[in-house]
Parts: C-alpha cells; structure tokens; sequence
C-alpha cells in the first residue's frame, strides 16, 4: 500500500510487514520506476524514490531488505547511494540497474557488495529474478546472523550452567572436606575423654595429681576444639575467596604440635611413630593448621596402611639446593604432584612420612590424589585426604613426591619454599626424635 507524495516519491502506508519484504525502488525516471512497480506491488512492501537522498530517508526510518537501484542518476549516482545504503545496514541486499555504463562502474557496484546488476531495458522475468534471489540471500543471511546469535547464547548459557556446577562442586568438595579433617581433632577428643573418664572412674572428688591429670587432658581437648574452629574458618574462608597471607609456621613448633595431637589418637596405640625434628628450625610460608593437616593425612594414611603393627617415621630436612627435577621421574613406583607449581628455590623443607608397610601397586599409584579414590572399605575412607594435600600443597607453592614398591612400604616426601631464622628471629624450641 503506496500513497504518492507530491515530489513523486511513494509514502509506505502501514502494512503487515512481517510477512512481505521491503523492496525499496530508486530511480529518477518516472517510467521505470511506475513500470517496476507495477510488477511487485502485490508481493513486496514497496518504497519509491527518485533520487539518493529521499531514499536513504526512507531507509533510515524503515528497514529495508533489497533495494534496486538505477545507476545513472542525477545528484546522487546510483554507486553514491549503494555505499549509503550498505554502511547504514551491511545486511542490506542492492540490485544495480545499469544502462550504458562501463565495465569498470560495474566491477565498482560489485565491490561495494551489489549482489546482482541487470542491464536496462530488462524483462520481467529477468527483474523478478534477481530481486527474488536477494530477498533470499538476505533471509539466509539473516537467518545465519540469528542461529550465530542463539548459538552465542546458547554457548554463554551452557557456560554459565558450567560454572555453577563447578561453583556447586567446588563447594561440595569444601564441605566434605570440612567434614573429613574435622574427624581428625574429633577422634583425638573422643580418645581423650574416654581418658579422662577411666581416670575418674566412679570418683566423687578429684585432688592433687588425679586433678592435674584432667586439667592437662582438658587442655588438650581445648586444643582439638579450636583446631576443629580453624579448620572450618580456614574452608569458610576459601568459599568467600579470602586467602590469608604473609603467614609462616616454625617447623619444629609444628612438629612439636602435631605429635601433641597424635598422642591420644588410638591409631598410634600398636604401631610406632617417630617424630625427627629439624636439627635447626626453619619457617615456611604457610598456615600452621594448613601444615598440620597435610602432616596429619599423609600419617593417619600410613598409620591405616595396615593392620599389622608398623612402623611411621616423620623426618624434616632442610635442602640448600633447588630440587633436580629431572630426578623426578612418574612412573611405577614414583609420583611427583604439583611440578609446576612449586617454588624451586634453596633453602627448601622437605618432610618425609615413612612407613614399612605393604606399600602402593603401580595400578593405584597414579589415583591416589583423584578425589574419592580409596582402596579401604566404605566405610572406613572417603578418599579425600590427599586430594585435601594436593589442594593445600598447592595453595603454599609445595609440591610432593611420593615413592612405594609392594611389599617395601611407602615414603611421601613434601617440599616447601623455605626461610631461614635471621638473628631478630626467636626460635621456639622442640627437641626430640621421640617415639609416641
Ligand atoms: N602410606 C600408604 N600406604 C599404602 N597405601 C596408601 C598410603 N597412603 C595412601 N594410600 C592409598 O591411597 C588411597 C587414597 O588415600 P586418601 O588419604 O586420599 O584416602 P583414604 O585414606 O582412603 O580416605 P580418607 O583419607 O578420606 O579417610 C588410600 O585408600 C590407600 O589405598
Ligand atoms: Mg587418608
């Protein structure tokens, strides 16, 4: 539906446009133009110009899918109005009428992306033709842009979906592991009340050395509940992205609080754990319950490894030379974790926990740090310890190598960049090389 403006140029009138494309018609001679419109006036939502500039109006208020364009015109050429019309909307389709112009003017039409030209005089047949050919190129396109756009969405939804997985996951781990190394401190608690109550027995009053004696146990179990605390602040704290820095643990403290911490846990009662301080004390740059708590597994680990009494040795050396990583070779009866992220400068803390028992086949080896992997029955392990020291050593720039053969027990050796006490450092002291 068309109403002639005074100039000659149509007003589109409003037309269901959704199911007509909008052809819009240039040319400055009233002849071709009525002539062509006559002939899609039925099928296309038309727009007439006569010359350049009323045209790109009208495409600038109404979008337009083809347009056919005489060359020849005055003010405006034909090639004018086509760089217009194709930086206004690239998408836009444009047909060329030409007449007698010359190969060049058309190779420059087809470079400005003309999708067709047809030579004046033309038949219907031959006009029909190519503006059905450009509203179809302009619908494939179209088409193409919004399967690219929903494939774009698509693709940001599925991420988003990703990421909250992962983020459920992540969180899933963390509470688990909450769960798993609180079970530590309360097995410790359990084995010291337990304690305490043989002691007390059927006692109405305590006094004297019975009296000590719970007062110390009681210490103890303070000790425990407020490394439970710390545990669960320590994964609070990586669900809220806080990460706590420039923290450093004396060694030798720590060694010193971890056979403290060992002391009532019943599985120490038959095996034998030997704890080897540093025979000059370092510091390492991680959180103390973080250290403690890889020490723990690791040990706990060796400790379970069988029923048979056995024998776990904890030992601390200090290295004043870079690992050689070269020595470090995965294979059957070696593992090394976290090659990329350590930092491999002198001096370096290396803490080994041996353990002669039945030791690892080549076949578990490569799984052990995989969470929930586990050899010991469901109900004994949940396989996330040392994916709980992997995690840890990562955090603090370790790395850890682990090295078992069937039958000749297992040694896990963890290394941290070290610091060694400058004179205005006060080293607290812990000797002993003592057995549990
Ligand atoms: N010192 C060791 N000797 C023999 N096998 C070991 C030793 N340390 C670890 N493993 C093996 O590695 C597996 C995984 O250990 P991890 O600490 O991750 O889980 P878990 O001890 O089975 O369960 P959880 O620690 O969650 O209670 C163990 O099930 C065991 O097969
Ligand atoms: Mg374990």
């Amino acid at each position: 539906m068309q109403a002639l403006s005074e100039n000659g140029n149509t007003v589109p009138q409003p037309v269901p446009q959704m199911l007509k494309p909008t052809l819009l018609i240039v040319d400055d001679e009233e002849g071709p133009r009525q002539s062509l419109r006559v002939v899609f006036k039925d099928d296309y939502n038309l727009l007439l110009a006569n010359d350049g500039p009323s045209a790109i109006e009208m495409a600038r208020r109404q979008p337009v899918d083809v347009a056919v364009l005489d060359i020849r015109m005055g003010g405006m050429s034909g090639i004018e109005l086509l760089e217009h019309l194709k930086a206004a909307d690239p998408a836009i389709e444009v047909v060329m009428m030409t007449a007698f112009e010359t190969a060049d003017t058309i190779r420059q039409a087809l470079r400005l992306q003309a999708c067709d030209y047809i030579n004046k005089p033309f038949d219907i047949s031959t006009i029909r033709d190519a503006v059905a050919n450009a509203v179809k190129r302009r619908s494939l396109a179209s088409e193409v842009k919004n399967n690219a756009e929903k494939l774009q969405a698509l693709q940001s939804e599925l991420q988003q979906q990703r990421l909250q997985e992962q983020i459920a996951r992540t969180r899933g781990e963390i509470y688990a592991s909450i769960i798993h190394d609180i079970n530590g401190p309360l097995t410790i608690i359990s084995g010291l009340i337990q304690v305490i109550n043989q002691r007390i027995g059927d006692e109405t009053e305590l006094a004297g050395e019975e009296l000590e004696h719970v007062k110390e146990r009681l210490k103890r179990i303070t000790r425990q509940v407020t490394a439970c605390i710390e545990i669960s602040r320590r994964y609070l704290g990586f669900l809220r992205q806080h990460h706590t820095d420039n923290i450093r643990v004396w060694v030798n403290q720590m060694l010193a609080d971890f056979r403290e911490l060992l002391w009532a846990h019943p599985l120490v009662k038959d095996n034998q754990l030997v704890i080897q301080p540093l025979p000059e004390d370092v510091t390492v740059h991680i959180n103390g319950t973080d250290l403690l708590q890889i020490l723990l597994n690791l040990t706990i680990n060796a400790l379970q490894c069988s029923p048979q009494a056995h024998r776990v040795e904890i030992v601390g050396r200090v290295l004043t030379q870079p690992l050689d990583l070269r020595m470090f070779v995965d294979g059957a009866t070696d593992r090394f974790v976290n090659r990329e992220g350590l930092k491999n400068a002198a001096p370096l803390l290396a803490l080994s926990v041996q353990d002669n028992g039945p030791g690892i086949s080549s076949g578990v080896l490569p799984r052990l740090f995989e969470p929930y992997f586990t050899t010991r029955p469901a109900a004994s392990g949940t396989g996330l310890g040392l994916c709980i020291v992997h995690r840890l050593l990562k955090e603090a720039n370790g790395a850890l190598h682990v090295h078992s053969k069937p039958g000749q027990g297992t040694v896990f050796t963890v290394y941290f960049p070290a610091r060694l006490p400058s004179a205005a450092d006060a080293t607290p002291s812990f000797s002993g090389g003592a057995a549990i």
